[in-house]
């Protein structure tokens, strides 16, 4: 008798087990790739701790969950790091059940679930993105992406990233996780104000693909390669050499101005002034 009771209550198990492998593989790296809709799968405990953890999430945070189930980054968001966050889920009854959960999390204040379809969403409130979709929709959604977010914002992607768009960081912690810093745009011709000009023209010149950046300085029919350059979201930085002095450039980029400081020389002898510079031509990114 016990025998078939246990063998009656085993069924419902391996069931949920059978299915749970189905939903599993509807997430494969096939699927990931083909034009499917992203299938409900919720990201473990665990999955949601390194997302958050990788964004580097503060109370100051809003965090987006694009695709958000039941709601559980949202709600770590808020709960673990004091952050707001906002879950947008195409599934209504997800929505009803993340709204309950928010409530009895104690975060409802600070965790709003909107139903709605990502691409009619407004997503220019986000400091923090995060994700967990099939690669099909993180490719149709980068323009999206890039269009409405501030330069600085993060996003985190869990297993499936964009397709051209390399990552800032890459970890992987039992899955892969993602991190993009949106970049400033800072294509163009730029023309430097700078102590080391001498009161030379110093035009720079930036080509830019995403977060990389290459290009140089034209001076009195020369070129000063900027080495070393970097941007990370609004951060510019670049090393230029001349006469075998390095100059450390690193400024903020707010729209068509980027301010900071340059410093050269060593130790006890090195020396910081201000630096700016205006764009005054744009170029395709
Ligand atoms: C793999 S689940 C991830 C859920 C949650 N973000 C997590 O990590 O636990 C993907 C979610 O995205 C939702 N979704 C798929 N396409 C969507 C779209 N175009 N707009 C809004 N939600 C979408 C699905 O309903 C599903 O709940």
């Amino acid at each position: 008798m016990r025998a078939v009771l246990r063998t009656v209550l085993l069924v419902p198990l391996f069931v949920r087990f059978a299915m749970l492998l189905c939903v599993a593989a509807s997430m494969s790296a096939r699927a990931a790739m083909l034009d499917v809709p992203t299938p409900y799968i919720p990201s473990t405990r665990g999955n949601v701790d390194e997302m958050l953890r990788l964004a580097g999430v503060t109370p100051h945070d809003v965090v987006f969950d694009l695709g958000s189930g039941d709601g559980r980054i949202v709600i770590a968001a808020a709960r673990d790091y004091g952050a707001r966050g906002v879950g947008i889920e195409l599934d209504a009854a997800l929505v009803r059940e993340s709204t309950e959960n928010a409530r009895r999390a104690g975060v409802g204040e600070r965790a709003e679930f909107r139903h709605s379809d990502i691409f009619a969403a407004d997503l220019r409130a986000a400091t923090v993105v995060t994700m967990y979709l099939l690669t099909s929709l993180v490719v149709k959604l980068e323009p999206k992406l890039l269009a409405e977010l501030k330069p600085g914002t993060r996003i985190v992607a869990h297993d499936y990233g964009f397709a051209e768009w390399k990552p800032d960081r890459k970890i992987q912690i039992s899955k892969t996780y993602m991190l993009y810093v949106v970049p400033a745009n800072v294509a163009g011709a730029w023309r430097i104000d700078a102590p080391m000009a001498k009161g030379r023209e110093f035009m720079l010149d930036i080509q830019q693909r995403y977060q990389e950046v290459r290009g140089g300085v034209r001076v009195q029919g020369g070129f000063l390669p900027a080495f070393e350059a970097q941007l990370s979201g609004e951060r510019l930085s670049f090393v230029l050499v001349e006469d075998d002095v390095s100059y450390r450039f690193e400024g903020e980029v707010r729209g068509d101005m980027v301010e900071g400081t340059v410093r050269y020389g060593v130790g006890l002898k090195s020396s910081e002034q201000r630096w700016r510079a205006q764009r005054v031509q744009s170029a395709q990114q």
